[in-house]
């Protein structure tokens, strides 16, 4: 995602503008209730925080949680220092060398390089954007599972594909974890950005599965605070959350700050989603209707999150990204997607794919798809 900066740099530097659709992060305002916290922030002494969280932090997000059926309690909270180190404390606890983690791919880069640090390796369940980027089928699941699989990970709503689990897949997911006796690993960050009209289901909200069910959770996305840095993993399984812990000892504690202010966005009124939702729905609806026009192109309209994977009429979505900065523009305009072979891990898949971030406004998104079109057309006539 960040691979190309470096020439994006050069690019601007020779008086291009770059439409970025690269990378998830979401131009809608911060609440004003983070920095009216962090103004509020008058400790003599910017101290620690505990290993386990503020309490102001872990209170407002059981009251986040209570709102949707949730009872939890403190220590089923870790706070961390966004969900990134959420996913590396999860994988560090619960992988070891020559483990396997089942993830369903594409899927998001940055669980590859978790899941690799602990020394493990992803196993993938391959999913097509012809079917929708359907896996929650038991026998495929099944399929998949060997000696050495210890969790399976999901993303839902998915980055980067868009699938949304519906109440009946997320339980198969559930249910198969639990008979092969495996975690399930959750992660939610874009738990409100659906866009059916039904809610999602959060996996904390099935009964019965409190030992195998593990949340990756973040203000970044949901609040538009990615600099704020907070994230958390949720569980009620204590050996887990006991494991867990001695990580977040051994790193201190989380910025204390940014754990207060992020507990003010935690009580605000679940009404606040109901407008950002509209815009991210009203976006994913332009970039569909745009994408749909470009020849060749094939996408599936994403339900939830705020990207599409498509693939493009393309060799290669490494040289054609390379050539969109160096050699074209469109009346001195450009664009940067996020390549698509780093989603997966099979060999080869994800070539002539990219994943398009619609974290820009409708104007500019048509803007974008303009030049996707014009550039796709230049491309293959130069190649
Ligand atoms: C699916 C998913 N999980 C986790 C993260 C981590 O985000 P952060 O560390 O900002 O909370 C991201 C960021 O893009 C993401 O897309």
């Amino acid at each position: 995602m960040r691979k190309f900066n470096g020439e994006a740099a050069k690019a601007v530097e020779a008086g291009k503008k770059i439409y970025h659709l690269n990378i998830g992060q979401p131009d809608i305002r911060t609440p004003a209730a983070f920095y009216d916290a962090l103004k509020a922030f008058d400790q003599p002494v910017l101290a620690y925080a505990p290993s386990g969280g503020v309490p102001e932090l872990l209170d407002a997000v059981r009251g986040y949680y209570a709102r949707i059926g949730v009872t939890l309690e403190r220590a089923q909270i870790l706070p961390t220092t966004g969900g990134s180190e959420a996913l590396q404390m999860t994988m560090a606890t619960l992988l070891d060398d020559g483990d396997e983690l089942l993830v369903p791919e594409p899927y998001y880069p940055n669980y590859h390089t978790s899941v690799t640090l602990a020394g493990a390796t992803v196993h993938p369940i391959t999913t097509s954007p012809e079917e929708g980027y359907r896996y929650a089928v038991r026998e495929r699941v099944e399929a998949e599972i060997t000696e050495r699989t210890r969790a399976i990970l999901i993303s839902n709503p998915g980055n980067p594909t868009g699938a949304v689990l519906s109440a009946d897949e997320l339980k198969l997911m559930l249910d198969i974890a639990k008979e092969h006796d495996l975690f399930i690993i959750c992660d939610e960050v874009y738990r409100e950005f659906v866009y059916g009209g039904e809610p999602l289901m959060s996996a904390l909200q099935f009964p019965g599965y409190e030992d195998n069910v593990i949340v990756i959770d973040s203000v970044s996305k949901r609040f538009s605070a990615c600099g704020a840095r907070v994230g958390m993993l949720i569980s009620k399984n204590r050996d887990f959350m006991a494991q867990a812990m001695k990580w977040c000892q051994c790193r201190l504690c989380s910025a204390t700050v940014d754990q207060v202010a992020s507990a003010a966005l935690y009580g605000l009124d679940p009404s606040y989603f109901d407008e950002v939702r509209e815009e991210y729905k009203a976006r994913r609806d332009t970039l569909m209707r745009c994408l749909k026009k470009i020849p060749g192109v094939v996408c599936q309209e994403p339900k939830g999150a705020f990207y599409v994977m498509a693939a493009l009429p393309i060799d290669d979505a490494d040289t054609f990204q390379h050539w969109l900065l160096s050699d074209f523009d469109d009346n001195g305009d450009t664009v940067m997607f996020a390549c698509g072979e780093p989603f997966y891990s099979t060999p080869g898949m994800g070539k002539n794919e990219v994943r398009m971030a619609y974290t820009i406004n409708c104007a500019d998104l048509e803007r974008s798809m303009e030049i996707l079109a014009a550039a796709i057309e230049r491309y293959n006539a130069a190649h």
